[in-house]
């Protein structure tokens, strides 16, 4: 579906990713980059300033982030792996984007309107704490997007409105001077990957507690495993297995013979809630282990991986210099 498409991911350094989201974020985009025609993968640290100015922390979550995608699989032969602040035509050509961005827009955009959202829950002035970098967060994500041409750009929910304001950015543009200056983008969301549910049956995320991690030793993932809500019914009472949340954990990490297993164990009285934890623990240890491994290695050795992104910047940094061109020549009427 993608082999003829050139696909951009953007990835926002923050917190330390889980197994929700490895499985339902990095795995796929990953996945996903090797069928493009042409995938582009950054790291988005201009965007990540207006919430984190700690300089330490922003280097250790670029790193993360970073190792975590290397680690992971991604190929940087294949993919083109840079970071959003190594291309400084990025942020020309926002200027550019921002005469074309109605101001409406960025008042009705979700990250900006869940901030004063929760400004006035607190009782507080609406843009308390908002700087001009949230509020106008979108115009730049839409820079990143139409710089490369992009044709398509794999998001979760919360992120394709601005995937849109991207897209009409440029069909003003395209529109005003009459010329196909810019590629409209258009979103993708993978249907496939449901949700990963947590331990407690709400969506796996860090602000619930109830994730499983993936960077920490075996005890804690057991641990967490062991903790998925069960309830009190013998084994040998046959179960729906669509009803048991250790089972929808184990939909999206088990292969289809091994869903089926465990599936049949449960409608069969079979299967105890303990083998059904082991068995998930085992799916989900020997799916991280080399991952483990690798990203270790790279955390001590970031400097190979420096040169990875300096490399991705290379090939990346001429694409966005010719759209910035375009786009010059066209305001300018040069
Ligand atoms: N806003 C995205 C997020 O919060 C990160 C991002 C920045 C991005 N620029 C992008 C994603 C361009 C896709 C394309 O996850």
């Amino acid at each position: 579906m993608f082999t003829d498409k050139k696909v951009l991911t953007g990835l926002k350094p923050t917190g330390t990713p889980h197994l929700g989201n490895y499985l339902a974020v990095i795995k796929p985009a990953i996945k996903m980059g090797k069928k493009a025609k042409e995938h582009y993968m950054f790291i988005a640290d201009y965007h990540a300033i207006n919430a984190e100015k700690d300089p330490v922390i922003l280097n250790q979550k670029l790193k993360e982030i970073a190792c975590i995608y290397l680690a992971a699989g991604l190929d940087p032969n294949k993919s083109v792996f840079y970071r959003q602040s190594d291309i400084p035509e990025i942020p020309e050509i926002t200027t550019i984007l921002y005469a074309y961005t109605p101001k409406g827009f960025m008042n009705k955009a979700h990250a900006y309107k869940a901030a004063v959202d929760k400004n006035r829950a607190a009782g507080k002035p609406d843009d308390d704490g908002i700087n001009m970098g949230l509020y106008t967060y979108p115009t730049l994500m839409a820079a990143d997007i139409l710089a490369y041409d992009t044709d398509i750009v794999p998001v979760g929910k919360d992120q394709v409105q601005h995937v849109e304001i991207a897209r009409d950015i440029a069909g003003a543009i395209n529109a005003h001077y009459n010329k196909e200056l810019l590629v409209l983008p258009e979103y993708s969301i993978d249907e496939h990957v449901a949700v990963v549910p947590g331990i407690d049956g709400r969506k796996m995320s860090k602000s619930y507690g109830n994730v499983i991690p993936l960077f920490e030793d075996d005890k804690a993932i057991k641990k967490a495993i062991f903790s998925i809500k069960t309830d009190s019914r013998p084994m040998e009472e046959p179960k729906n297995p669509d009803e048991i949340l250790v089972y929808e954990i184990y939909k999206s990490i088990a292969t289809s013979e091994q869903l089926q297993e465990m599936g049949d164990g449960l409608r069969q009285g079979k299967l105890g809630y303990g083998h059904i934890k082991n068995m998930l623990l085992d799916a989900v240890l020997n799916e991280i282990k080399d991952m483990r491994e690798k990203y270790n290695y790279y955390i001590a050795h970031f400097n190979e991986v420096e040169e990875m992104l300096e490399n991705g910047a290379a090939k990346a940094r001429p694409v966005a210099k010719a759209t910035l061109k375009r786009l010059k020549d066209a305001v300018f009427g040069r």
